[in-house]
C-alpha cells in the first residue's frame, strides 16, 4: 500500500493537538463556548448539586420529586441551560467549518482510504441498527454516522466537551499505558470496540508495537476518519466496520480488549451482548478492560441522578439513566475469572478471562 506521505490538505492552520485547526475567527468562537461550558461545569455544578442535595437531603427522594425540587432552582436553570447550548453552538460551529471546506476534506478521506499504514475495512451492505439511527448522540447533528464529515466533527466537537483535556490523545494515551497487559505477558492481538476517531486505537499500537491492533466501530465516517488520522500519524493499525454484538473475531483470539463508553449509548439487551461478546473472544487468561460512565451509589445520590437524567433527556444519551443502575459490575463478575473496579469521575473494570 502507498504511504501518506505529505500532510493531507490543511485548511491555512495546520493541526491543532492532532485535529484539524480551524480558521481563527471559528477557534476563537468554540474558544468562547468551550469556556462557558467550563463555567457551568466547574463553577455552577458544585453549587447546583449542594443545592439540590441540601432540599432533597441525601437519600430517599424520587427522581421525580428531586426534579420538581431541582429544576426550580434558578441556579440549576442557568446550569442546563448553559450545557444544552454550549453543545449546541459547539457542533453547528464546528460544522459549518468543516462543511465549508467538505469537497477539500471528502476528497482527504478518499485519498486516505487508499493509502496505508493499516487500513480501513468497511461492510458490503451495512446497515445500521434502528436504535443506532435513532440517536444523535450527544447532540451531534446526524449522530454518529449520516454526515460523511462527522469523524472531524467528533473530534473538534469532543475537544470543547472535553474542554481541551485531550487535544493531544493524552487522555487516551494515559489510558492506554494504565492498561495492563495479561499475568503471562502475552499481547498478540488488541481489540479497541467502538474505537470512533481511534485515539486509544492508535495509542494500544504505541504501547504494544508488536501486536495486531484492531479498532471497530458501526460509523463509516468514523472509521474512514480514524484510518486516515492514524496513517498520518504513520500508525499501522485496522479499522473494521463491525457491530460490538456481533464481532467478525473467533473464539478466544484477543489478548487485550477496551471497551470505552459503548455501553451507556445502547439499549440495555444490546449492552449485555456486547459484554458475552467480549467474553467469547477474550482468550483465557487475557485482560478485557471496560471504561464508563459511574455506576449509582446506593443509595442513590439525588444530585447524580438528576443529572444523569438531565443527559438522557436533553443530551442525546437516552439509555444513560438505565445504564448506570443495571448493575454491569456483577454481570462482568460472573463472566470472567476476576474482576478489579477502580471508580472515581467514571468507572473502570479490569477483567481477567
Ligand atoms: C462515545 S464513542 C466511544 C469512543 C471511544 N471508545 C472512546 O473511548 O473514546 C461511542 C462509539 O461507539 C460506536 N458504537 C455505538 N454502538 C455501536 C455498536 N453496537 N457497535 C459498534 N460500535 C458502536 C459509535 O459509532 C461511537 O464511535
Amino acid at each position: 500500500m502507498p504511504q501518506v506521505t505529505e500532510p493531507p490538505v490543511v485548511p491555512g492552520r495546520g493541526y491543532l493537538g492532532t485535529m484539524l485547526a480551524l480558521p481563527f475567527d471559528d477557534e476563537s468562537y468554540l474558544d468562547f463556548v468551550e469556556g462557558l461550558r467550563r463555567f457551568a461545569l466547574t463553577s455552577l455544578n458544585p453549587v447546583a448539586a449542594a443545592a439540590v442535595r441540601g432540599r432533597v437531603g441525601p437519600n430517599g427522594a424520587s427522581l421525580n420529586d428531586t426534579r420538581r425540587v431541582a429544576d426550580r432552582l434558578p441556579v440549576v436553570g442557568l446550569r442546563n441551560r448553559l450545557l444544552r447550548s454550549t453543545q449546541d453552538m459547539n457542533w453547528a460551529r464546528v460544522v459549518a467549518a468543516y462543511q465549508s471546506i467538505g469537497p477539500r476534506l471528502e476528497a482527504e478521506l478518499a485519498a486516505a482510504d487508499e493509502c496505508g499504514p493499516g487500513r480501513v475495512e468497511l461492510a458490503a451492505d451495512w446497515e445500521y441498527p434502528q436504535y443506532y439511527r435513532d440517536v444523535h448522540y450527544h447532540r451531534q447533528p446526524g449522530g454518529y454516522h449520516e454526515d460523511p464529515l462527522a469523524g472531524y466533527v467528533y473530534h473538534y466537537g469532543t475537544k470543547v466537551f472535553h474542554l481541551g483535556a485531550n487535544d493531544n490523545d493524552e487522555t487516551k494515551t494515559a489510558r492506554a499505558w494504565e492498561t495492563p497487559a495479561p499475568a503471562d505477558g502475552r499481547v498478540r492481538r488488541v481489540l479497541d470496540f467502538a474505537c470512533s476517531i481511534g485515539a486509544m486505537t492508535v495509542a494500544f499500537k504505541q504501547r504494544w508495537p508488536q501486536a495486531e491492533v484492531c479498532g471497530i466501530d458501526a460509523s463509516e465516517p468514523l472509521l474512514r476518519y480514524a484510518h486516515a488520522r492514524a496513517a498520518r500519524l504513520d500508525v499501522d493499525v485496522v479499522f473494521s466496520q463491525q457491530l460490538a454484538e456481533r464481532l467478525r473475531f473467533d473464539d478466544a483470539s484477543v489478548d487485550v480488549a477496551y471497551l470505552g463508553t459503548l455501553l451507556h449509548e445502547v439499549p440495555h439487551e444490546v449492552a449485555v451482548r456486547i459484554v458475552h461478546e467480549a467474553r467469547r473472544v477474550v482468550r483465557p487468561g487475557g485482560v478485557l478492560v471496560v471504561h464508563d460512565m459511574r455506576q449509582a451509589s446506593d443509595p442513590p445520590d439525588p444530585w447524580e441522578e438528576y443529572d444523569r437524567d438531565f443527559d438522557s433527556r436533553f443530551n442525546g444519551e437516552p439509555y444513560a439513566y438505565h445504564f448506570v443502575h443495571a448493575g454491569f459490575g456483577r454481570l462482568l463478575a460472573q463472566l470472567f475469572t476476576s474482576v478489579t473496579t477502580t471508580s472515581g469521575r467514571t468507572v473502570t473494570w479490569v477483567c481477567t478471562a
